[in-house]
């Protein structure tokens, strides 16, 4: 692992990464096109960290710290690189951001049918919370 570059996204990634994200995301976020990672990078350009081997993309997160909460989201890696680690040096990668803006607690949402997913979050020291269930409303239309 000692190839492997972990960094903020710069704007000339942000194409690569919604490409990235087809083929080794899990699901379609509801931000995921050209003017949503857009607007993130603007409001938080050291939001989206990707993970780089050799230069080639093979894993992204976003460590979203809103000053109060701290979230991550869109966990990937790409499906040839697989248990080598680098979810674990992402998520290190993130919780290590958090810790440096003040942030308390991580938090993902993860699909209840997503096991190996489960197995990644639990690795890194994540556990559910059954007590808890997400409300939403969409701001711009019909709830997605
Ligand atoms: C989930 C995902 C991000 C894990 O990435 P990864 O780089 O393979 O994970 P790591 O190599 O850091 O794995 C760390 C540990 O997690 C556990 N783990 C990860 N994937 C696992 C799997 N498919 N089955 C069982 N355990 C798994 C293992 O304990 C692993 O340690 P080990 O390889 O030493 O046994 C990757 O499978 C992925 O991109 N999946 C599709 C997108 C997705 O579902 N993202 C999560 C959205 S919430």
């Amino acid at each position: 692992m000692n190839d492997l570059h972990i960094g903020p996204a710069s704007a000339a990634d942000l194409s690569d990464v919604l490409d990235f994200w087809k083929s080794a995301a899990e699901g379609t976020s509801i931000s995921d096109d050209p003017a949503g990672v857009e607007r993130l990078h603007r409001r938080d350009p050291d939001a989206l960290l990707l993970a780089r081997r050799g230069g080639e993309l093979v894993g992204t997160v976003i460590a979203g710290f809103d000053g109060w909460r701290c979230h991550l989201y869109r966990l990937a890696v790409h499906p040839g690189y697989r248990r080598q680690g680098i979810a674990t040096a992402l998520l290190a990668a993130a919780e290590e951001r958090f810790a440096g803006l003040g942030g308390r607690r991580g938090d993902a949402m993860v699909l209840d049918r997503n096991a190996s997913a489960h197995r990644a979050w639990d690795a890194a020291g994540y556990r559910p919370q059954e007590e808890w269930t997400r409300w939403v409303k969409a701001i711009d239309g019909p709830t997605r």
